[in-house]
């Protein structure tokens, strides 16, 4: 951690919402804010209890609220049973059953929608037929789909016997898959043959074929595969099986598993600064409690919406605004299995107008390219269905921000810019449109009954205007209960002693004298590419498994389009090859190894060569002069301390 943050941020334009806009929200006016904010000042404890017995469906209804006797281990309406599957589907069976629940929309455009009705029955025949293969509450299950109403479908489908998902990104590689399998114990693995992106049919069961075939993975009894894309499949009769095989004869009604408030209703792997990613592990009843709360708030819920969340289900976002937030709160929604930029990069605002879509929600990067590959092209679609706008994943570049407000919501919509994270389940940090003026480049106040605080290294608050940690000093329902099979790491990474109780974001951030919180980036070694979390250390010590390679040094580089690109140093343990030729084989090959080994988002956009990397005398790698060097910086630091100085000068030569 550094000592000292310093911001640089200068912005001071600010956009409070219209009459309109006020008038119809659900929390209107900054009154309305701070009588929410004050109720869970007052009495905290009520206040979640409130908010948990308005909004979830108990089977039992729950007397205790908060337990904190276990801390950093909070319990949160525990002895309370539900099932979250019932709170999204069963709830809505008599109230609105033909209502759309899900607007799919496939890489070849082809549109197919179904009803809450239609779906409660599918989630249950697949609940029946992951029973047929005995896999029961609290059996892990790795589902490792494509954008597709399936994916909704299996994961929902866990949640109702109270099987224990854990999705991973269909773009990770193999041996990321095996880890996953290995670490949760996994019995089943639902997977596709392939996926269809951007015209193509790329293979996805092949990986997991591969997975298994590394070895470790002898939990795994079921693979389910949906057939999708229509490729080729090799197939292992022992355990493979097709989902409409599976799904053949299953009745399509299911009684939903009862479960306590506290069970685990999912696993979701993310990168951390050191060792392999981590098993985030999610509740039942405080998280659906977290992403119904904030679809209400921060999206301004209306029953006459069509939500559309870009997010894939392999990430938290897909998770909270796809897979349950919006049909918790009986939502129409669109999934979309392709890529924003075919057949051109006019593909989302085409859908949006095909659609009508109400409130999007998008990341930066996405946000950035689009602008790259087509600024004007909004221009050519009626988006007047728009009324609300989102960001996630990482800061948002107030140019990339003014050109969302004024281009794709025709300066009539809020952009509400939501902080939050993996571990933290919903959104924390991010304006209610109908309160909260917003500002480019700040995720504004945190949700009423969010503690949020900057603070320096010990762990005391810090004055407004000076970066500092972002820090939540009270628990929330929707928060990580623990990192799966490692309690111990769950307490180091999240509570540390100098934080003095409060949970360590991980990120820097500063308040300016409105109160509006700043996102500065990362304290620790993860990078967001493209919005996607990756640990250094995880790309480093996998280029440190290539044969080739002695040592490999990892840092991050400010990239336009994603925002962070991925620049590695690196040591090769025979000679150091000196022509431009062989040096960019070699550069290949190691990109190549961590597209295998990862997935191809960890891949290093630059490779440089060293005899050494920059060290301290006793050893310790300088990361801040190979960020200096990798941004093409002087070296202004003092570099007396290093062990070889003379290194500095080889790193920064780039070959052409
Ligand atoms: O650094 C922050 C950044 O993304 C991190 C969390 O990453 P992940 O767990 O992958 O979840 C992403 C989707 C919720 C945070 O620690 N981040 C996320 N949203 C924002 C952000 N940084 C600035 N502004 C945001 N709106």
């Amino acid at each position: 951690m550094s000592t000292s943050i310093e911001s640089v941020m200068n912005e001071v334009r600010v956009f409070p919402p219209s009459d309109a806009f006020v008038a119809q929200a659900n929390v209107s006016g900054m009154a309305g804010y701070q009588a929410m904010a004050q109720a869970a000042q007052t009495d905290y404890a009520g206040y979640w209890a409130k908010l948990a017995r308005e909004h979830i469906v108990w089977r039992k209804p729950f007397t205790k609220v908060l337990d904190e006797s276990r801390a950093p281990f909070y319990k949160w309406f525990e002895d309370g049973e539900l099932n979250v599957s019932y709170n999204c589907l069963d709830k809505h069976l008599t109230t609105q059953p033909e209502k759309i629940a899900l607007i799919f929309e496939a890489d070849d455009g082809k549109v197919t929608k179904v009803t809450y009705r239609e779906l409660h029955g599918r989630v249950s025949q697949f609940a029946n037929a992951l029973k047929s293969r005995a896999i029961k509450k609290g059996d892990r299950v790795i589902i490792y789909l494509p954008m597709s109403i399936e994916a909704v479908v299996a994961m929902q489908a866990c949640a109702r016997i109270g099987a224990i998902h854990s999705v991973v990104f269909g773009g990770f590689s193999s041996k990321s898959l095996n880890e996953r399998i290995i670490d949760a114990q996994a019995c089943a693995v639902i997977t596709a043959d392939g996926q269809l992106r951007g015209g193509k049919v790329m293979p996805l069961k092949h990986a997991v074929d591969e997975a298994l075939a590394l070895g470790g993975c002898d939990s795994v009894q079921s693979v389910i595969v949906y057939r999708r894309a229509g490729c080729e499949v090799q197939w292992n009769e022992k355990n493979n099986v097709w989902w409409h095989d599976l799904l053949n004869a299953q009745p399509t009604h299911c009684d939903p598993e009862w479960v306590g408030a506290e069970h685990p209703l999912f696993i979701l792997y993310t990168s951390g600064s050191t060792g392999t990613p981590k098993g985030v592990q999610h509740s039942s009843g405080g998280y659906l409690l977290g992403t119904i709360a904030s679809m209400q708030w921060v999206f301004d819920y209306k029953a006459s919406d069509i939500f559309w969340c870009t997010a894939d289900v392999g990430w938290i976002t897909g998770h909270s605004y796809v897979a349950y937030g919006p049909l918790a709160v009986g939502a129409t929604q669109v999934i979309f299995e392709g890529v924003p930029t075919y057949p051109d990069a006019g593909r989302f605002w085409k859908m949006i107008q095909d659609h009508k879509v109400t409130t999007f929600y998008t990341a930066p990067t996405a946000i950035r390219s689009l602008i790259k590959l087509g600024g004007d092209l909004p221009g050519k679609y009626n988006l007047s269905s728009l009324r609300l706008l989102g960001s996630v994943g990482e800061p948002i570049n107030p140019e990339a921000w003014m050109w969302y407000y004024t281009v794709v919501g025709q300066s009539r919509c809020p952009i509400v810019d939501t902080w939050w994270q993996t571990e933290t389940g919903c959104h924390m940090i991010a304006p209610l449109p109908g309160a909260v003026a917003t500002k480019p480049g700040s995720c504004t106040l945190p949700l009423p009954g969010i503690m949020v605080d900057i603070v320096n290294e010990s762990g005391d608050k810090v004055d407004d205007q000076h970066g500092g940690f972002l820090v939540i000093k009270r628990p929330f329902p929707s928060q990580i209960r623990t990192i799966w099979g490692d309690p111990e790491r769950y307490k180091k990474s999240y509570f540390p002693d100098e934080m003095q109780g409060a949970y360590l974001a991980g990120d820097s951030a500063q308040r300016d004298a409105d109160g509006y919180y700043w996102i500065m980036g990362r304290i620790d070694d993860v990078l967001k590419v493209s919005g996607h979390r990756l640990g250094t250390m995880e790309i480093e010590s996998t280029l440190a498994a290539n044969p080739l390679v002695a040592e490999a040094a990892v840092v991050g580089r400010p990239h336009d389009i994603k925002g962070e690109g991925i620049v590695a140093f690196v040591v090769l343990k025979g000679v150091r090859p000196q022509d431009a030729a062989a040096i960019k084989h070699i550069a290949e090959e190691l990109r190549k190894w961590v597209g295998e080994k990862i997935g191809p988002i960890a891949k290093p956009d630059e490779i440089r060569f060293g005899d050494n990397l920059p060290k301290t005398r006793s050893g310790k790698i300088m990361r801040r002069l190979l960020r200096a060097i990798a941004k093409g910086e002087e070296i202004t630091q003092d570099t007396s301390t290093l062990e070889n100085p003379a290194i500095l000068e080889q790193l920064k030569e780039v070959i052409k």
